[in-house]
């Protein structure tokens, strides 16, 4: 039987597929979550096609922007070294998708702090995305901390946030207090940004 109604099956073949699939998927007013997470759970991983745009840092992990959606989104590569994490975020009412393409990340969930951004934040819960994992996240499910959990391996991963944004906040565990950041990329379209645009890189 047909079901013309049913949410179309997108099975892209590469990252190019991937990316143009998102461009039409985005290209209306409304964004169905679970069909863009579905569908980039559905791209298999080929790093010969992402590794133009894995671009490592010896201290901390790196933005590395591949697409910028017409506008509509940014989809950027994040490379983790051994032990790298970020802080604890919002996404600043945004969409974001984050699908593992190499190695394993920790995803730690906590509630928004208090008002007074007085008293510890408490882990809501925690999972390990593997390859090709995709997780979803915005700010009514809460925050988040992400981080390669491995001491000797690197991990890789894709990120989509709709609508773009280039400024969050971070969150100190200990107080719950928050602290606006903005952040930078570290390569944009396979090619390093130039120092002075990322000197203020923070370490979110
Ligand atoms: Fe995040």
């Amino acid at each position: 039987m047909d079901h013309p109604m049913q949410t179309e099956v997108w099975n892209p073949q590469t990252l190019k597929e991937l990316i143009q699939i998102l461009h039409q998927l985005f290209s209306g007013d409304k964004v169905n979550a679970a069909e863009v997470q579905t569908l980039m759970e559905s791209y298999e991983s080929n790093p010969e096609e992402w590794s133009q745009y894995a671009q490592f840092d010896q201290f901390r992990y790196t933005r590395n922007l591949v697409d910028k959606g017409n506008g509509k989104f940014n989809l950027m590569v994040l490379c983790w070294g051994e032990g790298h994490g970020s802080s604890i975020h919002d996404h600043t009412d945004s969409h974001c998708f984050m699908k593992i393409l190499q190695g394993n990340l920790k995803e730690t969930l906590f509630d928004w702090p208090n008002k007074r951004g007085t008293g510890a934040m408490l882990k809501k819960s925690e999972r390990v995305l593997k390859e090709n994992q995709c997780a979803y996240i915005n700010d009514s499910i809460g925050l988040h901390r992400v981080e390669n959990p491995s001491h000797t391996e690197t991990a890789v991963s894709l990120h989509l946030y709709s609508p773009p944004f280039d400024t969050c906040s971070t969150f100190d565990q200990r107080t719950g207090h928050k602290q606006k950041v903005k952040m930078t990329f570290y390569s944009q379209f396979g090619e390093r940004t130039p120092f002075e645009l990322s000197v203020s890189h923070e370490n979110n």
